[in-house]
């Protein structure tokens, strides 16, 4: 193959972000290592700073003779060779940093981030609680305040936090969503209890008497309808009584055994299970949270996807039409911004007029959350410096390529209207694991969910100290304030706009552009490269045939023995590039699988709905990199890559390896 073909031209604008983009990083070849090492070192030698100005009164408790010792010289030596061994074990690690890295999610950390964290380390704060942390948790609503406003929400309404990654984020998403999908329900029996009658507003905004719904009409009642019916309770008798009566009629303290069975006795006329519509494309997480929280899988509802792995929203139409005719509830439907596999932005925008017509024609409602755990921060290229909203056009100048569409920048900009959506900075943040984000559109609702210690709550009356101590509020207990000050300063370095954040973002997606387009017209006679579509964000799917290929067992074998000679599964494996690999399989990719194995030709659909759990094996590439669009890359990583990619075809066919 020859040359790639030179990036696009830069704006002037474009360049003064690229120079900065130099600077954000440690760089493939550790190219800014004297600046890494002088923040560190100051870093280190502020805390040391610190140490010996608190209290200096204090006498020293390690003298200098005690250095000269036997045991403490043991030590030390113990401590030093055990490191050495540490550090030589780890350079067998993922080479992330590197443009030969082309598989996982995972990357290079912004310099920014790596400071933060080492920095706040030293320090070790629990952001648990204010107690605990008392910089770090301040920083961490700080962090979870600039990511809503990213998405659009408004700060001062909505909640966020920061967890240790996606998949604790997307539970506390449904766990907060279930609580609410039985507020109005609690609220019912409670009012029952305390002889309160209210009124509560339903989908189509008519008003009604609580006591006169029925049960199903109870459990569509949506999110900021169901908090002000509880604001309303609240308000209709002493606190204390309140309390008890919600708390003798809520979910949380019933448990789903108990509260099944009430419901049978007190409404007569069970309904069956509520279900959570589910993209099939979302992460596997979605089948653990939904079997922690009770609900089991087999009420999850697998929404199909189209040729371009996004949500269908007329399959989404049909099927909610379809369970409200069987009076099937509906807790949440779970979109995708950046799948897991694909990088596919779901047409969230479409799924919210979805909900909306469902509200209006069939009295029917459900939490909307956006699963933004890879795509979230792609929102930052919709802003600009001004703190405006970019357009598609707008975009694309700066972006170089023809990402993003009009649809995509509706779909993004439609978070703002999600009711819960998490992103993790530990993915497409560049920053150190464990860091994952959850963002509350209605703050109100995180009450469903509060457990109060004794040992840690916060000072009577003190509203700040109560959003300090989010202990209350989490899923999770102790987690490190290092997390919270690593995307902090990453934030401050890189903005979540333009200059920043989306400006690093534009840079993969044109490196996938790139790949893709290489992938697309290099010459690999005569092996042939079946591509999926231009990704959403800078995920690069494709699977690769060959003539002698006759069934989807062979081309399976073949993709699988390409992805292991460009992996490190091997342990000790060396590969020059390295790729990750998926199976797409049935039910979850039915219909949109279709034009591929057309395109293939090996096999139908339906002869691949026999494979079952082998499926289709699709080799996969996440662009991370972010200089791969870099005018002067040495070694161009994408001629490079479909070299090495032809090399592995013929290891794989067993031909010589041709140089
Ligand atoms: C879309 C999506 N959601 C959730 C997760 C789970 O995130 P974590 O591994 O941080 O728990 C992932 C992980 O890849 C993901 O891609």
């Amino acid at each position: 193959m020859t040359e790639a073909d030179p990036p696009a031209p830069e704006s002037p604008n474009s360049r003064e972000s690229d120079d900065a983009l130099r600077a954000w990083f440690l760089g493939p070849r550790a190219e800014n290592a004297d600046l890494l090492e002088r923040l560190i070192v100051e870093a280190l030698r502020d805390h040391v700073f610190w140490r010996r100005n608190h209290h200096p009164e204090d006498g020293f408790t390690i003298r200098e003779t005690d250095k000269r010792t036997p045991g403490y010289e043991e030590a030390v030596s113990t401590l030093t060779q055990e490191l050495m061994g540490l550090l030589a074990e780890l350079k067998r690690g993922v080479p992330s940093f590197s443009g030969r890295y082309k598989a996982h999610m995972l990357s290079e950390q912004t310099i920014a981030a790596q400071v933060g964290y080492f920095a706040t380390m030293l320090y070790n704060p629990n952001n648990v609680s204010i107690e605990a942390s008392p910089v770090t948790s301040r920083l961490e609503l700080e962090v979870a305040a600039q990511l809503a406003r990213m998405i659009g929400y408004d700060p001062t309404t909505s909640w966020g936090h920061l967890t240790s990654g996606g998949t604790v984020a997307n539970f506390e998403a449904l766990w907060i969503a279930r609580n609410v999908f039985y507020l109005a329900l609690s609220a019912a029996g409670a009012a029952r209890e305390l002889q309160v009658e209210l009124q509560v507003t339903l989908p189509n905004d008519t008003r009604a008497p609580l006591e006169s719904l029925s049960l199903q009409q109870l459990l569509n009642i949506r999110t900021a309808d169901a908090l002000d019916l509880w604001r309303d309770l609240w308000n209709s008798g002493p606190h204390a009584r309140v309390t008890r009566a919600l708390t003798d009629h809520s979910l949380s303290t019933v448990g789903y055994q108990d509260y099944g069975r009430r419901l049978a006795l007190d409404y007569g006329d069970p309904l069956p299970a509520s279900v959570v519509l589910v993209a099939s494309t979302a992460h596997y997480s979605w089948e653990k949270i939904i079997r922690a929280l009770g609900i089991g899988s087999n009420q999850i509802v697998r929404i199909p996807v189209d040729s371009h792995f996004r949500m269908d929203t007329n399959a989404l139409w049909d099927q909610v039409v379809a369970l409200a005719r069987r009076r099937v509830p509906i807790m949440a439907c779970v979109t995708v911004c950046g799948t897991t596999e694909e990088s596919a932005v779901d047409q969230l925008d479409e799924v919210l007029a979805v909900r909306s017509r469902a509200e209006r024609e069939l009295g029917v409602t459900f939490h909307v959350h956006s699963d933004a755990c890879y795509g979230g921060y792609a929102a930052s290229v919709t802003w600009n410096a001004a703190g405006e909203r970019r357009t598609a056009a707008e975009i694309q100048t700066s972006s170089g390529c023809d990402w993003p569409s009009d649809n995509w920048v509706r779909a993004v900009t439609a978070l703002a209207a999600a009711d819960s959506v998490t992103i993790d900075p530990h993915k497409l943040g560049y920053v150190p694991y464990p860091a994952g984000a959850f963002l509350l559109r209605e703050r109100r609702a995180r009450e469903l969910v509060a457990v109060d210690p004794p040992y840690l709550a916060p000072t009577a009356g003190l509203a700040s100290a109560q959003d300090l101590f989010l202990g209350r509020f989490i899923f999770e207990g102790s987690k490190p304030g290092a997390a919270a000050a690593a995307v902090w300063l990453s934030h401050k370095v890189l903005p979540l706009d333009e200059r920043g954040y989306g400006h690093l973002i534009e840079r993969t997606v044109a490196g996938a552009h790139r790949l893709h387009d290489a992938l697309r017209t290099a010459d690999l006679a005569p092996y042939r490269i079946v591509l999926l579509p231009v990704p959403d964000i800078n995920i690069v799917c494709y699977i690769v045939h060959h003539p002698a290929l006759h069934t989807l067992e062979e081309l399976n074998a073949f993709n699988e023995s390409i992805y292991e000679r460009m992996s490190m599964e091997t342990p000790g494996a060396t590969p020059e590039y390295i790729i990750s690999r998926t199976r797409f399989q049935t039910p979850m990719y039915d219909g949109a699988v279709g034009p591929t194995l057309r395109e293939i030709g090996v096999c139908t659909e339906e002869e691949w709905k026999r494979s079952g759990t082998d499926g289709l094996v699709v080799l996969r590439s996440t662009v991370m990199d972010p200089h791969l669009t870099a005018s002067a890359p040495a070694p161009d990583h994408i001629t490079g890559f479909v070299n090495a990619l032809r090399r592995a075809c013929d290891a794989a066919r067993g031909q010589p390896a041709a140089s």
